[in-house]
């Protein structure tokens, strides 16, 4: 079975290293062959936003997938032809603008931030004056990892946030005050069986996830996030893995956006589950039976940003367990991630805040130089 992954970023990469054990084989498209996934399977030199392009890639595979969220989606159809595309290019449509997506998570029954459309200043004030500060003045499309993004905390913010933002569709959320961030990773086949990792607890730093730790809710939270993504999944008749962002305020679930691919506070599955999230995302595309998505324990996952820290300084710890995605460093960039497996919450975290020191020491050192 022959798969093309459209962009061969860290997150291809990491999914044909889980196909090759399955006999899969990987074809990406990507603009240059200085890309992660390039170092694990073929690669067709294009852009993903050319119809041309993704047909060239369509016609060497039996099955397209993708691993950047902005292929446009009439390219992606137009060019795919006879050859299947999951997840739902429908879906993907959806969660590109994030007033789709919060009308999507609405017909759901999921809770969002009160929210306005924003295409002009005259709109924007209007739009305080209904939700209040602070709020968050969003690019509709293309932000990812904190960008296209201003916080508006006071009267004066407001015409700087516009003049960073305008010229694109914008929406204004009233901030929410979350006790914590939290995502659910889904999956689902084309025969539609589901399976469902469990919530992990999500920090940011500087808009960039920094650390993931699961399992972290009880059963009421996962139930109910559960019962949210099932309806979804089913709507859509998708295929793959899905993720929803939550904010998690006073015991409520609020939905952020959902990403339908394997998603960055998935990676502690690779170990810490007993089938990873790109496994059964594999798994679900090709509609073969959902692996165990049952955590092996508690399991943290470190991003390691601009600088990656030293591999023994790391794989020193028992069941600590090193990725390096091969990218060129520079500040904040995601270069790895470090995944650390552990029978109970109270050695999980002593070993996060040791490795977290190792991680942010070889930043701290990169970012001087
Ligand atoms: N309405 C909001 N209220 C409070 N914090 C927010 C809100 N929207 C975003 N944030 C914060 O900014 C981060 C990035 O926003 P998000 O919408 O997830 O965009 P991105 O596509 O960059 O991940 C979130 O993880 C959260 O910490
Ligand atoms: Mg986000």
């Amino acid at each position: 079975m022959s798969i093309g992954i459209i962009g061969a970023g860290q997150l291809g990469r990491m999914m044909a290293l889980a196909g090759y054990p399955l006999g899969m084989r990987f074809t990406f498209l990507d603009k240059t062959s200085d890309t992660p996934g390039a170092q694990v399977g073929d690669i067709v030199l294009g852009d993903f936003t050319r119809s041309d392009d993704i047909r060239r890639l369509a016609e060497q595979v039996d099955l397209l997938t993708y691993d950047v969220e902005n292929v446009p989606v009439e390219a992606l159809k137009s060019a795919a032809g006879d050859t299947p595309i999951h997840p739902s290019p429908a879906l993907l449509g959806i969660a590109q603008d994030r007033l789709t997506e919060k009308q999507a998570f609405a017909e759901h029954g999921m809770a969002t931030a009160p929210y306005r459309t924003v295409d002009s200043l005259v709109d924007l004030r209007a739009a305080i004056d209904e939700l209040g500060m602070p709020a968050v003045l969003k690019r509709r499309q293309l932000g990812y990892d904190g960008r296209g993004q201003r916080f508006i905390r006071q009267a004066g913010d407001i015409e700087s946030a516009w003049e960073a933002l305008s010229g694109a569709p914008l929406i204004l959320e009233g901030f929410v005050d979350f006790d914590r961030e939290v995502s659910l990773i889904a999956v689902r086949n084309r025969s539609g069986e589901m399976a469902f990792y469990p919530l992990s607890d999500n920090r940011h730093e500087e808009g960039i996830l920094r650390l993931s730790i699961a399992p972290c809710a009880d059963r009421t939270l996962q139930t109910q996030a559960e019962s949210q993504i099932r309806s979804l999944m089913d709507a859509f008749d998708y295929a793959g893995v899905l993720t929803v962002e939550y904010f998690e305020k006073g015991g409520e679930l609020i939905a952020n956006e959902m990403a339908p691919r394997v998603h960055n506070s998935g990676h502690w599955t690779i170990e810490g589950a007993a089938t990873s999230q790109f496994e059964n995302h594999l798994r679900g595309i090709l509609d073969l039976p959902l692996g165990d998505t049952s955590p092996r324990g508690h399991v943290a996952m470190i991003n390691c940003l601009g600088q990656m820290p030293a591999l023994a300084d790391c794989i020193r710890y028992p069941d600590v367990h090193y990725h390096d995605y091969g990218k060129a460093p520079r500040p904040r960039r995601k270069l790895g991630h470090i995944t650390a497996v552990r029978p109970d919450r109270a050695s999980l975290d002593s070993v996060v805040d040791e490795l977290l020191a190792v991680v942010r020491a070889a930043e701290a050192t990169s970012a001087e130089c």
